[in-house]
C-alpha cells in the first residue's frame, strides 16, 4: 500500500519493469476534496501526466501506457467530456518541448476515429513531431475500451480466415496480439506492472489480453497526488516479486 507519504526506495537498476501501465483514477474525488470543480482534478491530473512522464523516462521504463479516456467515458456529462477533449490539445501544446528534449515518442492507442477533430489532430501531430525520438514511448490509451479492441481483432481475424488468406489452424496468441491496438509496441506490448490509482481495485476494461502476466499495484492516492516516489515503491515492490508466469522456480 503506497500513499504520499510513502519515501523514496533504493530500485535495481537491471530490472526496472520495460512496460509500466496506469490506470489514472481519482481526479473527481481529488477535486471534491478541495471544494473544486471536477475540472479541476482533470487539470491537475494532466498536470501529473508530465511529472510522471520525466519520472519514468529517467527511471529507464521503456514504455508508459496512461488510460487517459475509456470507450465507457462519453457517458459523462458533456461539459466534462468536451473538457477531457481538450486535454491532448492543452498537453502536446505546452509539453512537446519538454517531450522531445527527453527523447520521448508519443503514441496514442483507441479510436481515434471518434475523437473530436481537435483532438485527433492534437494526437497525430504529437506521434508525427515525435516520431524520431528513439527514448521512452509514451502511449495515450484514448478513447480506448479492451473489449472494443477485441472485438475488432477478432471481426480482422474472421474477415481475414472468410477471405481464404488465413487458415483458422493457424491463429494462435501471436494472430491475437498482432491485431490489437497495442500491436506497435511489438515485444513490449505487455505491462510489466499495471498501476491503479485512488484505491479501486478492478481493471475498468484496460488491457484485458495484455495484462495475463502483469503484476498489479493499487494504491489508494489519488492520480494529481501521485508522485515519482509513489511510482518509486510501486516499482520497488514490483521487484521484489517473483514473476513465474505459470512456470515455477
Ligand atoms: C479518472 O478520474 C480520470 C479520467 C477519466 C481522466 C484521466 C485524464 C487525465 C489524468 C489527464 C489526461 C491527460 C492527457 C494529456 C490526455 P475520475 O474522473 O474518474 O475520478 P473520480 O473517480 O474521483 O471521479
Amino acid at each position: 500500500m503506497f500513499t504520499e507519504k510513502t519515501t523514496p526506495q533504493p530500485l535495481d537498476a537491471t530490472r526496472i519493469p520495460a512496460h509500466v501501465a496506469i490506470i489514472m483514477d481519482g481526479n473527481g474525488r481529488w477535486a471534491k476534496k478541495r471544494f473544486l470543480p471536477r475540472i479541476a482534478g482533470h487539470k491537475q491530473g494532466m498536470e501529473n501526466v508530465k511529472v510522471i512522464t520525466k519520472a519514468a523516462s529517467r527511471l529507464g521504463v521503456k514504455v508508459l501506457t496512461l488510460y487517459a479516456f475509456s470507450t465507457e467515458n462519453w457517458k459523462r456529462p458533456d461539459s466534462e467530456v468536451n473538457y477531457l477533449m481538450g486535454l491532448p490539445v492543452d498537453f502536446f501544446g505546452v509539453f512537446m518541448p519538454e517531450l522531445i528534449a527527453e527523447n520521448v515518442r508519443v503514441q496514442v492507442m483507441g479510436e481515434l476515429d471518434a475523437l473530436p477533430a481537435k483532438t485527433r489532430q492534437a494526437a497525430e501531430d504529437a506521434m508525427a513531431e515525435t516520431a524520431a525520438n528513439t527514448g521512452m514511448v509514451l502511449n495515450f490509451a484514448l478513447n480506448y475500451g479492451a473489449r472494443d479492441e477485441l472485438v475488432q481483432a477478432t471481426r480482422e481475424i474472421a474477415q481475414a480466415a472468410a477471405a481464404g488468406t488465413l487458415d483458422p489452424a493457424t491463429i494462435d496468441d501471436t494472430t491475437v496480439a498482432a491485431h490489437l491496438m497495442t500491436r506497435h509496441l511489438g515485444a513490449l506490448a505487455d505491462p510489466d506492472l499495471l498501476i491503479r490509482t485512488s484505491g479501486e481495485n478492478r481493471l475498468s476494461n484496460f488491457l484485458l489480453w495484455q495484462i495475463a502476466y502483469s503484476e498489479l499495484v493499487f494504491t489508494p492516492v489519488f492520480w494529481p497526488d501521485f508522485t515519482p516516489a509513489v511510482l518509486t515503491a510501486a516499482i520497488a515492490d514490483y521487484q521484489a516479486r517473483d514473476r513465474r508466469f505459470g512456470g515455477i522456480h
